[in-house]
């Protein structure tokens, strides 16, 4: 990968599901350091220790299953909260994952959806709210370990 980086052929490497320690055995062999680490991120589960280490390093927390797979839908604090701020449980969770400096990768074959998970940049949620959301550990769901899982 770092070769197709030097070539040009690739603007940015990354990686994925790697944690701290597979990130510490890669700098011991890496020239570059990767650019983006994918992990599973949304409100059930932010994983504090990898996201802490790849800012301290530079590299970006791309989101994926920002959505929790669709299982944040049913989450009643959430649903409340989307009506307050009059958005939906998609663009409120989106926004959060936005507001903690995460790259989210939402996915739908909705057309209108697709449009929607886009639409996060006229709202902002405030301090207590990203507190009461980033409380939501394990409501619906917990990242696998990368080490034992099979993928
Ligand atoms: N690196 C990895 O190991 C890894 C692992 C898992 C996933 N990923 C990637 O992460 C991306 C997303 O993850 P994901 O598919 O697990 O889950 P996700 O984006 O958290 O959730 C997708 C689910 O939410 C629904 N949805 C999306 N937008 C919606 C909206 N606005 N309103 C209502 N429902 C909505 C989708 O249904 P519809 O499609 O029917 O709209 C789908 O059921 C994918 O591109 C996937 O390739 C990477």
């Amino acid at each position: 990968m770092e070769e197709i980086l030097k070539s040009g052929k690739a603007r940015a490497i990354g990686v994925s599901n790697m944690r701290v320690k597979h990130l510490q055995e890669l700098f011991k062999t890496a020239n570059t350091k990767p650019m983006v680490n994918q992990s599973f991120l949304n409100p059930s589960d932010m994983q504090e220790e990898v996201t802490k280490f790849d800012t301290e390093n530079g590299i970006l927390n791309e989101a994926y299953s920002p959505l929790g797979t669709g299982k944040i839908f049913g989450i009643p604090e959430l649903q409340k909260m989307a009506k307050r701020y009059g958005k939906s449980v998609a663009q409120l969770v989106l926004r959060w994952s936005l507001q903690h400096d995460f790259l989210p990768l939402p996915k739908s074959v909705h057309a209108e959806r697709i449009q929607e998970n886009a639409q996060l940049f006229d709202f902002e949620l405030s301090h207590h709210d990203m507190e009461l959301i980033d409380g939501l550990h394990g409501v619906a769901g917990l990242a696998q370990d990368p080490d034992t899982v099979g993928f």
